[in-house]
């Protein structure tokens, strides 16, 4: 029902006589014959709530109509049940249901329409991997060359604010990860490694029926200032910090939570002088986040702070450029996906917040070795990201559970 209404909504952003045209993915392979687990394309899925791979919706005002992979008695015994063509109707509420190569074969005849095409040229593996077996790959050229109108930005405005049931997936998803990151607090000591530490997530996540959102970043001493550090396999040394990104998904909803806290329980007092700054960066970051405030508001409060703090340690000089120290924004929207759809930007100005949106708020300050800078700062990487809603009155900080002020987490750890 919600699909529907989602489906009808998109309908009246757009103009009468419009075809929309949306797709999934196909499954991607590993290796061999090994695939990875399939997560649907997030559109597709907000639009139809149908989980299968290899699948095209095309709906307009008068007709929904789904194509799908044909059931199959082989491929079932191997891979699981396929919902099929006949099922669909009653199960998807599509007028009709087609075997997806009929899409393909028919491609000339959707497009020849007097109607306007919404869609968008293919990110989705669903029009590779099916039209190059049914070598229909000239017409899908046609397709992308004719009439099309592009479809992303009007469903982007609608995933960027969620409604309430959207929300509590998300608070479910916060709540879950910042779980697994209070665990993470309590089992850290040194001796052990970053994969122990990672275990932990994998578990409370999967024990949940969720999984990780995006793969988790157990970053211990200077591996934290690799800001896309996956290895995840050094020992943890006493005396290190460790910074800790992960989140999870619940009914395809993500969180993403970031932690740094010391392997041994204790901050010692260059750690605390850096920690304290990204906190504040980050709280006064969060306070500034309500409906009519500019979306940017959060990052220039998080670098104004950050640079401001670094050059009182000395770290940074008075004209030095902040990006050596912050290279990245301050946060980025929430959703279906980690890096959720929604442009920041309307008319080359940022746009405004509302209630209902999802932002995530993530300074952090990474220290490479360096000889002007103090050796006691050198290989200290801190991030601390929260998950924050707009609300009618300010915001809510739906990861809120996983304590980030010094104090807490050193009690916890104690
Ligand atoms: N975990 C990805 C990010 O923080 O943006
Ligand atoms: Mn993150
Ligand atoms: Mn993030």
């Amino acid at each position: 029902m919600i699909h529907q209404k989602r489906r009808q909504e998109l309908l009246s952003r757009l103009p009468e006589d419009a075809v929309v045209i949306v797709s999934t993915n196909s499954e991607q392979k590993r290796n061999s014959d090994v695939s990875y687990p399939f997560r649907p394309d997030s559109n597709f899925w907000y639009l139809t709530g149908f989980e299968e791979p290899d699948a095209i919706a095309v709906f307009s005002k008068n007709n929904y109509t789904m194509y799908l992979r044909p059931k199959d008695q082989t491929k079932e015994i191997w891979n699981g049940v396929r919902l099929g063509v006949d099922l669909a109707p009653k199960t998807l509420l599509v007028d009709k249901a087609f075997d997806i190569d009929v899409f393909f074969e028919n491609i000339d005849s959707l497009i020849k329409k007097d109607s306007i095409v919404y869609f968008d040229a293919p990110g989705n593996s669903v029009w590779k991997d099916n039209s190059s077996t049914n070598a229909h790959n000239h017409k899908i050229d046609s397709l992308y060359e004719s009439v099309l109108q592009p479809l992303n930005p009007h469903i982007s405005e609608m995933r960027l604010i969620k409604d309430k049931n959207e929300i509590q997936s998300m608070q479910e998803a916060a709540d879950l990860a910042a779980k697994a990151h209070l665990n993470a607090m309590k089992s850290s000591r040194p001796g052990l490694y970053e994969h122990n530490i990672a275990s932990g997530f994998d578990s409370m996540f999967r024990n949940e029926n969720s999984e990780h959102a995006y793969p988790p970043i157990v970053a211990s001493g200077e591996n934290a200032c690799v800001l896309h550090y996956t290895e995840n396999n050094k020992e943890l040394k006493d005396g290190d910090l460790i910074l800790i990104d992960a989140g999870c998904e619940i009914n395809g909803y993500a969180s993403d939570i970031t932690r740094t806290f010391p392997i041994n329980g204790k901050f010692n007092v260059a750690q605390r002088e850096i920690y304290n700054i990204v906190l504040e960066a980050q709280k006064s970051a969060i306070a500034s986040i309500k409906p009519g405030a500019s979306s940017n508001r959060p990052h220039e409060i998080a670098c104004e702070i950050i640079k401001n703090g670094l050059i009182k340690l000395g770290i940074m000089g008075s004209h030095g450029e902040l990006t050596k120290f912050y290279m990245h924004n301050t946060g980025h929207w929430l959703g279906l996906d980690v890096h959720d759809v929604g442009s920041k930007l309307i008319d080359d100005n940022f746009r405004e917040f509302k209630s209902g949106m999802v932002t995530t708020v993530e300074p952090g300050i990474y220290i490479r070795k360096d000889d002007k800078i103090e050796s006691k700062y050198w290989g200290i990487g801190i991030r601390i990201e929260d998950d924050v809603l707009v609300t009618e009155s300010g915001n809510h900080i739906l990861s809120e559970k996983a304590v980030k002020d010094i104090d807490a987490i050193e009690n916890l750890m104690s």
